[in-house]
């Protein structure tokens, strides 16, 4: 598919956020949320608007994807303070429902990779199905001993190295920005701007 992918203009924000909801409703869960955490991040100042990518087709948006900056934080004896390494997130990542599977996921993603790497970004953090996003070179992050805010691993927790050994430098405990976190009355109020969409039962049932 020949698709252009750049970064998302401003004027575009309100109708990739709708793309969001599409490609997400009813899938983790009855609704979503994750059109309020794009929504979120694009005014968190982990915000980087060379990150914040469209995929369009015949000048049509198809596709999107935002990639901001997280952090590794390793404890290291109280009085030294922590010491943290700037890394990314990716997500949220969506295509049209109507042309999933035709190679716009990829796409963005391969993009977002050669940029964060041109940028000189040492590494991408992401929760998502290996099965999935393996194919872009992403492994466990429990490789290079990162674990979760909370000290978890688990398969979808992952990460890639934007070049080789970049990730080596520290090991420790993986924070996204806040703006990933909705609360139930602002994405009530957010809901008042969207087409009205009825809610159903989730596609995917997330372990618990
Ligand atoms: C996930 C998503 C962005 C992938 O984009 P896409 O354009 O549909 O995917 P591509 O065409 O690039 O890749 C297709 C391949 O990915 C696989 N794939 C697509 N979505 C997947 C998912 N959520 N989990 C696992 N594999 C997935 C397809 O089975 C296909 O595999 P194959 O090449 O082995 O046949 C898109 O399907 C989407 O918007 N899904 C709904 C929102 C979502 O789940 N976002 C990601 C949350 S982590």
């Amino acid at each position: 598919m020949n698709l252009t992918i750049r970064e998302t203009d401003r004027n575009e924000f309100f109708e990739t956020e709708n793309l969001t909801r599409e490609a997400f409703w009813n899938l983790y869960k009855p609704g979503c949320d994750e059109h309020l955490a794009l929504h979120q991040l694009r005014e968190s100042t982990s915000y980087i608007p060379k990150l914040d990518l469209v995929a369009l087709l015949d000048g049509r948006i198809v596709g999107h994807v935002i990639t901001t900056k997280a952090k590794v934080v390793e404890s290291v004896a109280p009085e030294d303070g922590d010491a943290s390494l700037e890394v990314l997130c990716v997500g949220p990542i969506c295509a049209d429902p109507s042309l999933q599977g035709k190679g716009v996921g990829s796409q963005l993603m391969r993009q977002t990779i050669a940029r964060a790497a041109g940028m000189g970004f040492k590494g991408i953090i992401l929760y998502g199905d290996p099965a999935y996003y393996s194919r872009f070179g992403f492994e466990n992050a429990q490789k290079y001993s990162i674990s979760t805010h909370d000290n978890q691993n688990f398969d979808p927790f992952m990460a890639l190295e934007l070049y080789p050994g970049s990730l080596a430098g520290i090991t420790g405990r993986f924070f996204e920005d806040p703006g990933f976190v909705t609360a139930d009355a602002h994405l009530e109020e957010f809901e008042k701007l969207f087409p009205v969409k009825e809610k159903g039962e989730p596609r995917i049932i997330l372990p618990v």
